[in-house]
């Protein structure tokens, strides 16, 4: 599922002989998929650069999840063919790939539409992206440097080996927080997603392979670790013993099993899918943090059966007071859709009440839009544009609102942040709160990877600035009560 937090992972310009520009459209997950595939070629020399005209090869790793994607796929395409071009007139060239969910969904369209691509690989074929490139240059040997006729490479299969089994180890100096898949693909098929096409059946990791994966992101400097998968609390891999764990099982064990890890999340998750174990990972784990990313969709229990998500408004409620009372503080999000086929005003009055029953520290909400080959594409009651407009808008007021509240409840509060980055300006470093909240305050470029108490003294549009100099109040979840206050 798609969820991006505001700066993803930027490409860090290198040395190395051939220069790598990776674009990356949509969710955590891409980004993760993207990092792998710059591993996946740095053994064919291939450095990373921000720039896409010094670029010796480009991949848009795509999204499918919101409208429009092909459509800015091939303009972008368009822009690419320019600057290939001039590398051209300048004697160096350019492969070009597109990657992600919308090459799975349009490959074969792809290369028809825009021959300038030499490759188009789906999500699960990455590891063998060498081999393209071997090939793709192969057939790029013609003397005018054009591609021979119908030879780009299309690799959209679903292949039996996982590429998991075949990714090197992850590579170079890791950030602060780091992604890591252990979960992939999804088995729900909710009516309105397009994930469980693009991503196929739903997969999930073997224990020891994620531990050796997180011990070696934590070494090359990785402090927090989010466990990525679309439907991740689905999660059923294989465990040391043979048997099957799920997923609170799995946060427990690398709490334990990974020294030098202080922080775990995980996203995005299914209702259906919190069982006992998770919730109670919750109350006991002291690095899994307060703050749960957990789409409902819909308040209405008519809808919610329209859209196939399998549990009703009440599980909602349920499983969030289960939560709570595990981890009083834990701050909630959630994705909403407004006008899927046939919401009426009512249906949509009880989402309004939903939110406002629950209360949540941000969310993301989108109007519902066809996804061509999904069940909702040819539902009936299709909604007009305006009033899906109307609903978002009257929906975004309830949930601004709420954030508003919850960041301003963080004030004269003393939060343990995660430093992550340099800020805007000098003397200042960018970190994250338990609450997912960014946070900036003055320190130093070598407290980066440290957690540090800090004093919340003001909240501003997406972020709260702190500091330490104030004296150290007690850390917020020790007061939990007037925290739910705030939201409620
Ligand atoms: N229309 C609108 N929103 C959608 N989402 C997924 N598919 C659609 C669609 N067809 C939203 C859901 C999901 C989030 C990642 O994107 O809310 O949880
Ligand atoms: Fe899509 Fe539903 Fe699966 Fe989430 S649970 S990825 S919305 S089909």
């Amino acid at each position: 599922m798609e969820r991006t937090r505001p700066d993803p992972i930027r490409p860090v310009e290198t040395a190395l002989a051939k220069k790598l520009y990776i674009k990356t459209y949509g969710c955590q997950m891409n980004v993760y998929d993207s990092a792998r595939m710059a591993d996946v070629l740095a053994p064919l020399g291939y450095g990373t650069t921000e720039t896409p005209a010094d670029a010796d090869m480009v991949i848009l790793n795509t999204c499918h999840i919101r409208e429009h994607a092909s459509e800015k796929v091939f303009s972008e395409l368009g822009r690419l063919r320019a600057a290939r071009a001039e590398r051209r007139e300048g004697g160096t060239d350019m492969i070009i790939a597109v990657a992600g969910c919308v090459a799975q969904a349009e490959g074969a369209e792809i290369l028809r539409r825009a021959p300038e691509v030499d490759i188009v690989l789906g999500p699960q074929t990455y590891h063998r992206l060498p081999e393209m490139v071997a090939r793709a240059t192969w057939a790029r040997s013609a003397k005018d440097g054009n591609r021979r006729r119908g030879a780009g490479v299309l690799d959209t299969d679903f292949p039996t080996e996982s590429k998991f089994d075949h990714l090197p180890a992850p590579a170079g100096d890791q950030a602060v927080s780091a992604f890591l898949a252990v979960q992939e693909g999804c088995d729900k098929f909710c009516t309105f997603c397009v994930v469980p096409y693009t991503r196929g059946a739903e997969f999930s990791r073997p224990v020891a392979q994620i531990v050796a994966e997180a011990r070696a992101l934590v070494a090359a400097g990785a402090r927090e670790i989010t466990l990525l998968g679309q439907n991740v609390n689905a999660y059923h891999g294989e465990g040391p013993d043979g048997s099957e764990w799920a997923l609170g099982r799995l946060v427990r064990h690398l709490a334990d099993a990974v020294d030098g890890l202080v922080r775990i999340r995980y996203t995005t998750s299914h209702p259906r899918d919190m069982d006992d174990e998770l919730i109670a990972a919750h109350a006991e784990v002291p690095q899994l943090m307060p703050f749960l990313h957990l789409p409902v969709q819909s308040g209405s229990d008519r809808v919610l059966e329209a859209m196939n998500r399998q549990h009703k408004v009440k599980l909602y409620f349920e499983i969030v007071e289960r939560l709570r009372t595990a981890r009083p503080d834990l701050a909630l999000s959630s994705d909403f859709i407004v006008g899927f086929p046939g919401e009426s005003e009512t249906d949509f009055a009880a989402t309004l009440k939903l939110v406002e029953e629950i209360g949540f520290a941000q969310a993301f909400s989108f109007k519902y839009s066809i996804r061509p080959g999904t069940p909702g594409a040819v539902m009936e009651n299709q909604v007009p544009e305006a009033v899906k407009d109307e609903r978002l808008q009257r929906l975004q007021a309830v949930l601004n609102a709420q954030q508003v509240a919850f960041n301003r409840a963080m004030i004269g509060r003393t939060l343990p942040v995660l430093f992550e980055k340099p800020g805007k300006h000098a003397g200042q470093l960018v970190g994250r709160s338990p609450y997912l909240q960014a946070v900036h305050a003055p320190a130093e470029l070598w407290e980066i990877g440290r957690v540090v108490d800090l004093r919340i003294e003001d909240i501003g549009h997406f972020s709260l600035s702190g500091s330490r100099d104030a004296p150290v109040q007690r850390a917020i979840h020790s007061n939990p009560a007037s925290l739910q206050e705030a939201v409620a």
